[in-house]
C-alpha cells in the first residue's frame, strides 16, 4: 500500500481503499496485544468492576501509527484518548478505534476480546474491521459490499421470534442509574431462549452478523464498541439501532438479525419506560 502525502486532495478515497487501511490498524493493534500477552496483567488504573491496561493505549498507539502513515490529516476519535479534545484535527475522515474490546478478558487470558477500528467519512461509516486475534478471526466490511470473516461472506440468522433466540448483551457499571440494570437482565432471560454475557460487544455483534447468535444490547456502550461491528452486521442482513445517547459517545445500542428487532426493542422500551 503507497502512504499519501496529502489526502485532503484525495475525497474519493474508496470504501474498499479504506477497509485494507481499517485492516492494518485492526491487525497491527491485535498483533501487539496477542505479541505482549504476557504483560496482560500491567494494569495503567483499576476499577471496582474494570480495568485500564497499559497495552490498552499502547495499542491504539500503534493502530493510530498505521492509520496516518497512509492518511496524515484524518481525524482519530480513540477510547484511550476519547476525554482529550476530540476528534483529533478537523477532516471529513474520522477513524474510530477501540485498541482492546474486552480488556476485563483479554487481561485473564480468556480469547473473547478484539480490535475495532472503522471509518466515517462525513458521518458516514465507509468501512469496519474487528480483529479477534486470539480466536483468528477477522470481520470486515466496506460500504455496499459484502461482510465477510476470513473472507467468507456472512449472512445473519433467520431465527423469527425472540422465544427462540439467542441474545447476547452486558453489564456496564456505566449505565444511567437510574437504569435497574439486574431487572432488564433478567427481563431479557426470561424472555428469550438463551441470553450470554461474553464481555466483547463488537465482536458479540459480529457474531450476530455470523448468525451465531440473533440480538444484542447493551445500555451503557460507547460509539468506539460499536462503529466497525455495526456495519458488519447491517452488510450482512442484519439492523442496528442506536435507543438513545445519553452524552457524547455513550450509547444504548440495539443490533439484531431483522426479524426479532421490534419484538427486543419493544421489551427493552417497556422495560425502561417502567423504571
Ligand atoms: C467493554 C466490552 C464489554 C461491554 C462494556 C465495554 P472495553 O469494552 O465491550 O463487553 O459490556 O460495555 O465497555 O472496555 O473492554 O473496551
Ligand atoms: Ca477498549
Amino acid at each position: 500500500m503507497t502512504a499519501l502525502s496529502d489526502d485532503s486532495l484525495t475525497p474519493d478515497l474508496t470504501p474498499s481503499r479504506l477497509l485494507e487501511v481499517a485492516v492494518a490498524a485492526a491487525r497491527t493493534a491485535g498483533t501487539h496485544a496477542l505479541t505482549n500477552l504476557d504483560r496482560r496483567t500491567d494494569i495503567a488504573q483499576g476499577f471496582a468492576h474494570d480495568v485500564k491496561l497499559k497495552l490498552d493505549l499502547e495499542c491504539q498507539t500503534v493502530a493510530e501509527q498505521t492509520l496516518l502513515s497512509h492518511f496524515p490529516s484524518h481525524a482519530i476519535l480513540g477510547e484511550e484518548t476519547a476525554d482529550d479534545a476530540t476528534p483529533t484535527r478537523s477532516s471529513p475522515y474520522l477513524w474510530i478505534i477501540d485498541p482492546i474490546d474486552g480488556t476485563v478478558n483479554f487481561s485473564h487470558g480468556l480469547p473473547h476480546w478484539c480490535c475495532s477500528v472503522a471509518v466515517r467519512h462525513r458521518g458516514i461509516t465507509m468501512a469496519g474491521a474487528v480483529y479477534a486475534p486470539a480466536l483468528a478471526e477477522l470481520y470486515t466490511a466496506a460500504a455496499g459490499g459484502p461482510a465477510e470473516c476470513n473472507g467468507q461472506r456472512l449472512r445473519t440468522s433467520s431465527v423469527p421470534r425472540l422465544d427462540q433466540a439467542l441474545v447476547m448483551t452486558g453489564l456496564d457499571q456505566k449505565v444511567n442509574p437510574r437504569m435497574k440494570r439486574f431487572a432488564l437482565f433478567r427481563a431479557i432471560a426470561d424472555t428469550v431462549q438463551k441470553t450470554r454475557v461474553m464481555g466483547a460487544a463488537a465482536l458479540d455483534i459480529c457474531r450476530v452478523a455470523k448468525g451465531q447468535a440473533d440480538g444484542y444490547f447493551e445500555a451503557g456502550i460507547y460509539t468506539w464498541d460499536v462503529a466497525a461491528a455495526a456495519l458488519i452486521l447491517e452488510n450482512a442482513g442484519g439492523r442496528s439501532e442506536i435507543l438513545a445517547n445519553p452524552s457524547p459517545h455513550q450509547l444504548l445500542f440495539l443490533a439484531t438479525n431483522g426479524h426479532i428487532h421490534e419484538e427486543l426493542k419493544s421489551l427493552i422500551s417497556g422495560h425502561l419506560a417502567a423504571e
